[in-house]
């Protein structure tokens, strides 16, 4: 008796969590690509689809033995709409799995509504603490970072080379202010003070009224996590107000990631953490690069690496069941104990289902982010909160 009621239990969830649009063998995977096409995100969601669709090509067009359709929706980086947009994807769209986004204030709006409904979400950039902390679920899985690692990382660099007060600045939102976070934990292990933390709201560039402060503060040093089109306008306006050479810049790798090109001299010297580096001369490293400069005339950054990874990670779960995505528990096993063949070194994937990996110390040479060391060996995100 029990047993029948506990067996009508289970099958009673199993239903409520397929998708309503039960798949039919063979039929084609429908894959929802939620990532920004405009704003100061926009290159990076560029870079990530073409990473993920770069993958999906390799494989023959393949994940788990079925064909791709691609449902794409631009989120503008915009949290405010985020809920609609995923909502969209899942209901009217019936995607089987949703790839995304850039934007920590979306992913967690897109987390929300992935955990609820159970839906498989893979997060190809975000590194919202919570996704993978307090709200962590069997179907959710990220290729990329927490906004702690990197901060982490260049904390523990920054202390090292002696620097002992420090100013912060970032976007006033949950990935500058967990970056600043994880920086700081590291930093003041090591003996450091930060003196003040600027601000101000994404995706906002006016900075003179800061750097003037940063100037007046006159700190060892100053740690910033931006990204996209709002780094290279910091990285350029840090030089034009005669701090480079004077301060010494860190950041968080997204500084100096994908922007080189338009940051030109003034990003030259800077040291930066991250998961990826242009110059790791591995072979897969270089089969990886090679491939994606001749399919879009483009070379890789870290989001086409994130966004080729998130299809790796996708494959060995679908694998694994024969591209049946309602079989959570099976596809979270797989990748869980999978060892994820990536351009940056290869990675595994930690029980709150994010990437468990080196962060290398770039600098800036020649146009490239070169890698001068490890900054941070396997570093693990610690999953505060996160109960599977
Ligand atoms: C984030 O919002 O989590 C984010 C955005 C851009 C990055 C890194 C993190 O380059």
């Amino acid at each position: 008796m029990v047993k029948t009621t506990l067996l009508a239990v289970a099958a009673a969830a199993t239903l409520a969590f397929a998708p309503a649009h039960a798949q039919a063998p063979g039929s084609k995977l429908k894959v929802g690509l939620m990532l920004p096409a405009t704003g100061t995100f926009a290159a990076l969601g560029n870079a990530i689809e073409n990473g993920f669709k770069l993958y999906v090509t390799e494989q023959g067009g393949k994940l788990g033995g079925r064909d791709i359709e691609y449902v794409k929706v631009d989120d503008e980086s915009d949290p405010a709409k985020a809920t609609d947009n995923v909502n969209k994807l899942i209901k009217r769209d019936n995607v089987d799995v949703i790839v995304g986004t850039v934007h920590s204030g979306v992913a967690m709006a897109m987390a929300k509504v992935a955990k609820d409904t159970g839906t498989l979400l893979m997060v190809p950039n975000a590194g919202a603490d919570a996704v993978t902390g307090p709200m962590c679920a069997q179907n959710i899985f990220r290729s990329s970072f927490t906004n702690y690692q990197p901060g982490y990382a260049m904390g523990e660099v920054v202390a090292k080379k002696g620097h002992k007060n420090v100013v912060t600045i970032t976007w006033k939102y949950a990935a500058g202010d967990e970056s600043v976070k994880g920086f700081k934990e590291a930093f003041e292990k090591g003996g450091g003070k930060v003196l003040k933390d600027l601000s101000l709201p994404f995706p906002g560039v006016e900075f003179q009224a800061l750097l003037t402060e940063i100037a007046s503060l006159k700190p060892d040093a100053v740690y910033t996590f931006f990204a996209g089109g709002g780094a290279v306008k910091f990285v350029k306006d840090y030089a034009a107000a005669g701090l480079k050479g004077k301060i010494p810049l860190y950041g968080a790798g997204f500084l100096t990631d994908g922007t080189l090109e338009a940051q030109g001299a003034d990003a030259e010297g800077l040291f930066t953490a991250l998961h990826y580096a242009d110059s790791l001369n591995t072979p897969r490293d270089n089969a990886f690069r090679l491939a994606y400069a001749k399919t879009y005339k483009l070379q890789p950054d870290v989001y086409a690496v994130q966004g080729y990874d998130a299809a790796q990670m996708l494959a060995v779960g679908l694998n694994a069941v024969k591209g049946d995505t309602t079989k959570k528990a099976e596809i979270a096993a797989a990748i869980r104990k999978a060892k994820i063949d990536s351009p940056r070194g290869a990675f595994t994937v930690s029980a709150n289902h994010n990437p468990v990996q080196d962060f290398y110390l770039r600098q800036v040479v020649k146009g490239e982010n070169k890698s001068v060391g490890i900054a941070s060996k396997a570093l693990v995100d610690p999953g505060r909160g996160c109960k599977m």
